[in-house]
């Protein structure tokens, strides 16, 4: 039989050997392994009943079943977007700044999760070689993004407060003086409880970086886009409730709340700073406070980049699940999505200082380890001293995979940029998955593979 070779595009070329598969496969080959790594959500408070209660709804009444079952728009459900206009405006209206930008359901594109906006953007703005400027460190699967569009990570320094607009500033300007300024076309920010970090982008910085982004765009005379991912902006706990830190906690909100995601003392978005409206997207989904089964994002996006985008997805999808869209556009007129968000906080909350407390225990007397403590989000962003290697080729991870059965994101896949430039020093540790006890005892592994290698 004669034998072919698959000659595969360059895309597919770029887009090979991505880590977040080599992270799953790990998880699959070593079933016993405490996982720290998976970013998935607290499998006991997925919405079970509340999914049932809200098809139920959908389904009983036939015009509507029959609708919700039929193929929906490429922009998404109309009733989704006029809830999401609802959800959305009630937010930014509660914020500390009662920010009076509003949306309209015409502004909206319902995706398949976040993710899937994030690489319709890619594809819509970069061209090989094209910039994006990113926070050092970020989400990773967004650096696969642009890598598999044969775009160039920048990656910027951040600090406590977020993306450093200083650092931007001078990063635009070295770019002006070697003549690549018509290359960058994106700015990345995790503007809320950052992936990997942890950490918000702060109100002031909020304000900063659109002004930044609107004033090189004019001297460039093409847009700069800011693109604002907001995965995490219903995750919201407060500060940990003692006060044994081994590193100061990041600025951020304080802890009179209710429980109610409107009640919270939250920050407007950076879209909500846009106020001509043609700068920055704003990415949301309800895989984190809701279900990522149900892969329910949306994006608000300024006009000529919501056609492009229509246009993309129209030849991927032609839409996204419409029976998905119709069960959350329920959820959220029922308040019932509401009423689980503040559980899911509930549940987070106590998972997040599980592993702080935990870190406490067991990491507090080794020296050159230091950790955030985030207000928010699902991760903790623990950091070793600069010789200790944390990367899947590390002794570390071998020893903390193979000896102690405990599993993390080494900190260097979160760094864009020249691989011999990232840092090799940092560990993100989920508590997403586990339960309170079995974080205590994955963090109590981890100690040990630490204190091994130090
Ligand atoms: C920062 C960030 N953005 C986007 C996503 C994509 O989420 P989804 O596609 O489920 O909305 C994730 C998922 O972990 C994330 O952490």
């Amino acid at each position: 039989m004669s034998q072919t070779l698959t000659k595969f595009s360059q895309r597919r070329r770029w887009a090979a050997d991505q880590a977040i598969s080599f992270l799953m496969q790990q998880g699959v080959e070593h079933p016993h392994v405490v996982s720290l790594a998976a970013g998935l959500v607290d499998p006991g408070s997925l919405p079970v009943a509340e999914a049932i209660e809200a098809a139920r709804d959908v389904l009983s009444d036939d015009l509507r079943a029959r609708s919700a079952l039929q193929y929906g728009t490429t922009q998404g459900d109309l009733r989704l977007r006029r809830q999401l206009v609802d959800y959305h405006n009630r937010l930014e209206q509660t914020s500390t700044l009662a920010a009076s930008r509003t949306v309209t359901a015409d502004e909206i594109v319902c995706t398949t999760g976040s993710q899937q906006l994030l690489a319709l953007l890619a594809d819509a703005l970069l061209d090989p070689g094209d910039i994006c400027l990113v926070a050092a460190p970020t989400y990773f699967v967004f650096l696969g993004v642009l890598e598999g569009v044969g775009a160039r990570a920048i990656a910027l320094p951040a600090d406590e407060h977020g993306l450093r607009m200083d650092a931007l500033t001078a990063e635009l300007q070295r770019l002006e003086s070697v003549g690549e300024l018509s290359r960058v076309k994106l700015i990345y920010v995790v503007s809320e409880f950052e992936n990997p970090t942890g950490i918000s982008l702060s109100l002031e910085r909020r304000a900063e970086l659109v002004e930044i982004a609107k004033h090189w765009s004019q001297r460039r005379g093409e847009t700069i886009y800011v693109l604002e991912d907001a995965a995490y902006r219903e995750l919201h706990y407060g500060p940990p409730s003692w006060g044994r830190f081994s590193t100061c906690p990041p600025t951020g909100v304080t802890n009179s709340n209710d429980g109610h995601v409107e009640n919270l003392p939250h920050d407007p978005s950076v879209w909500s700073f846009d106020v001509a409206g043609d700068t920055v997207i704003h990415a949301g989904t309800f895989s984190k406070s809701f279900a990522p089964g149900l892969r329910v994002g949306f994006a608000l996006m300024p006009r000529e980049l919501r056609d492009a985008v229509n246009d993309l997805k129209g030849n991927q999808d032609f839409g996204s699940a419409n029976f998905n869209q119709h069960l959350l556009a329920e959820l959220l007129a029922s308040g019932r999505f509401a009423t689980h968000a503040e559980e899911v906080r509930a549940a987070y909350r106590i998972k997040r200082d599980a592993m702080l407390s935990a870190a406490d225990e067991f990491f507090s007397d080794l020296p050159g380890v230091s950790w955030v403590h985030p207000h928010g989000g699902l991760y903790v962003w623990m950091s070793l001293p600069p010789q200790v290697a944390t990367g899947f080729d590390s002794t570390l991870f071998c020893r903390a995979v193979d000896v102690e059965q405990v599993m993390y994101v080494p900190g260097e896949l979160c760094f864009g940029g020249p691989r011999e430039q990232r840092e090799r020093n940092h560990m993100r540790l989920s508590f997403g998955v586990q339960s309170p006890d079995g974080i205590r005892e994955g963090m109590r592994r981890l100690s040990r593979a630490v204190r091994a290698v130090l």
